[in-house]
């Protein structure tokens, strides 16, 4: 009831029409009443009184019955299409305006192509559930109704007869409808992780290919398909056997009519045209049971749908606006952690105890074994996560204390992972500042060392990159970013590894645009090749999420540590390298 009454907030901004598209319908569909009443006239008047201006009479109405019908028709299914269209699209609206301000662990949690299925085949679901079934639920009911109303009129006793049927065909759809929501609910999520397997195994085609594993993966989405076919089985089972339980209950009825119905008019009781027309209104009767009986079923089954999209909606987003906080103001760029402690499972500390201080401008880096806590160090100054216990402070504010949008704004990130989206090379700078001009446009991306390649190009700034950029070369993706980020301006940078899947010769370049980029700014650099940080300000060497060592270069050297460890055997490889 409460799932109703929620996707009647939706549909309220559209109440008048689709009040017109209701009134529409009940018109329309009430016309088709008209034939069987009809037809009892036809036989009393015209075939056994043969009177010709009855006759006249019965096949004009029937036209101008038709003609009103397929006005009211368009009227139907115009503005009951419109109303449908317009809520989905609110819906898909909210639920991806929702999704954007859900924290970064909602989606770590999930599959992305099952996210996916959520806002489309769901979605689309209930659209089809609202026009198709709302619809034909209106209509059908003004049949039934008109229908029943008139046969009483015609003769009670006979219309009290033919209902004996009724409460055990409504037991039957009610039965049926309930497992069908079941059922449904099971056959939607199959359904999402077909999507999802797609989703992952195309992102993963190079992968799959590479190991040779088509078959393996063929396998894989056999068995997927496999399930999704047994829920779709299971679903049809049922409400495959509510159309015969419903056919011969009501032929039982019909029977019923022609026995008693039959001897009323051998005694004269009705003539022979009003039993005509009651046997019509009759059989038709099972008609509208029927599509009433499939519109439940298909509207619980949209309701399954609308409880997940529902679902999404609901859940919270882990990181958010604190009550009443304000604005971060422009800040200097000094950051403290304060033993600070994070986990991403509870009870199991990635970071522990951690503080260090960044000054105004300072270059720190973060150094030391794959999983030992830098990216997770990053991760936490734009507040991606909330540490479990601690506290981070920029300029002195509490990074919690203050809006997300305003500590976003003023950091900048260039992870390893180039994220250019679909759009022309110019779009891709602008992300950065949509309020930049082009001059500024142009000059962050000659800073980025990046200019010169993007005029090459045929199209020069006005190129399209395709949703991963495949066009361009590592380098070059990671040179746009850094465009974008110039263009940001932030006082704090981030630099994740962004150096790292490039080969030596477009690490130079982009590594001459990150220390443009660095100057002036607080920046926090992770890099696996240490001598690409010696000139930091503050190096943190971490181990198992423990800051063990820090210092600059030279102090750190001195000390002999697992730094000068690690730059000892990275120094000494290099060197073979350039032997070799
Ligand atoms: N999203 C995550 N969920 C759970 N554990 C994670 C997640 N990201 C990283 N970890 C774990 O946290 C630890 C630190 O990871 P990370 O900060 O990425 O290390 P680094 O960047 O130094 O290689 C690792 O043990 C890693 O397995
Ligand atoms: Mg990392």
């Amino acid at each position: 009831m409460n799932l109703y009454l929620r996707l009647l907030k939706y549909v309220r901004p559209y109440i008048l029409r689709l009040t017109v598209a209701l009134i529409c319908t009940a018109i329309a569909q009430g016309t088709n009443l008209y034939i069987p009443t009809i037809l009892g006239k036809l036989i009393d008047n015209v075939l056994i009184n043969k009177d010709f201006a009855s006759l006249n009479f019965v096949a004009i109405s029937v036209i101008v019955v038709m003609l009103l019908q397929g006005i009211f028709l368009y009227g139907q299914t115009y503005f009951m299409a419109y109303v449908a269209q317009k809520v989905v699209i609110d819906l898909r609206r909210t639920i991806y305006q929702h999704l954007q301000r859900l924290s970064i662990v909602f989606f770590e949690n999930r599959q992305t192509g099952a996210i996916m299925s959520y806002i489309t085949n769901d979605v689309n679901a209930l659209q089809t559930a609202l026009v198709d079934n709302v619809v034909d639920l209106v209509g059908q009911s003004v049949i039934l109704i008109g229908s029943v109303a008139y046969m009483f009129y015609i003769d009670w006793k006979l219309a009290l007869l033919t209902f004996l049927s009724f409460p055990f065909i409504l037991q039957a759809i009610k039965i049926s409808g309930k497992k069908l929501r079941v059922k449904s609910r099971i056959l939607q999520e199959r359904a999402a992780d077909i999507t999802a397997f797609l989703q992952e195994s195309i992102m993963s085609i190079k992968v799959i290919q590479s190991f040779v594993r088509e078959s393996y993966e063929l396998h894989r989405f056999d068995r997927e398909n496999d399930n999704n076919f047994r829920a779709q089985i299971k679903t049809v089972q049922v409400s495959a056997v509510i159309t015969p339980i419903v056919n011969i209950l009501s032929a039982l009825g019909v029977v019923a009519i022609i026995w008693f119905g039959g001897r009323e008019v051998i005694h004269g009781e009705i003539t022979s045209g009003a039993l005509f027309a009651f046997i019509a209104l009759a059989t038709n009767l099972s008609n509208p049971v029927k599509r009433l009986s499939n519109d439940y079923g298909n509207i619980q089954k949209a309701l399954a749908a609308a409880q997940r999209v529902f679902d999404i909606i609901d859940t919270k987003p882990d990181i958010k606006n604190l009550p009443g906080v304000s604005p971060l103001p422009p800040i200097k760029g000094q950051v403290d952690f304060n033993n600070i402690t994070f986990e991403y499972k509870p009870n199991e500390p990635v970071l522990s105890e951690l503080s260090f201080t960044a000054k105004p401008g300072q270059m720190v880096a973060l150094v030391g074994p794959s999983g030992s806590g830098k990216t997770t160090i990053a991760n936490l100054i734009p507040r991606f996560y909330d540490p479990a216990s601690g506290r981070i402070t920029i300029d002195g504010f509490n990074i919690r204390q203050v809006t997300l949008e305003s500590l976003r704004n003023q950091i900048g990130i260039v992870p390893q992972e180039t994220t250019l989206f679909n759009g022309t090379v110019y779009q891709n700078i602008l992300y950065g500042n949509l309020d930049a001009t082009k001059e500024q446009v142009l000059a962050a991306a000659k800073a980025a060392n990046a200019h010169e390649f993007i005029i090459a190009m045929p199209e020069g700034y006005e190129t399209q990159i395709g949703e991963r950029g495949t066009l361009l070369s590592g380098g070059q993706r990671q040179r746009i970013c850094i465009a974008r980020a110039i263009l940001k301006n932030p006082r704090i940078l981030i630099l994740d590894e962004a150096t790292s899947a490039l080969d030596t010769e477009s690490e130079a370049l982009v590594q001459q645009a990150l220390d443009k980029l660095m100057v002036g700014r607080t920046s926090f650099v992770i890099a696996h090749r240490l001598s690409t940080v010696r000139q930091a300000n503050l190096i943190l060497v971490m181990e198992k999420g423990h800051i063990v060592e820090q210092g600059t270069h030279s102090s750190l050297m001195k000390l002999g540590g697992l730094y000068s460890k690690l730059y000892n055997t990275q120094f000494k490889k290099n060197n073979n390298e350039d032997l070799g």
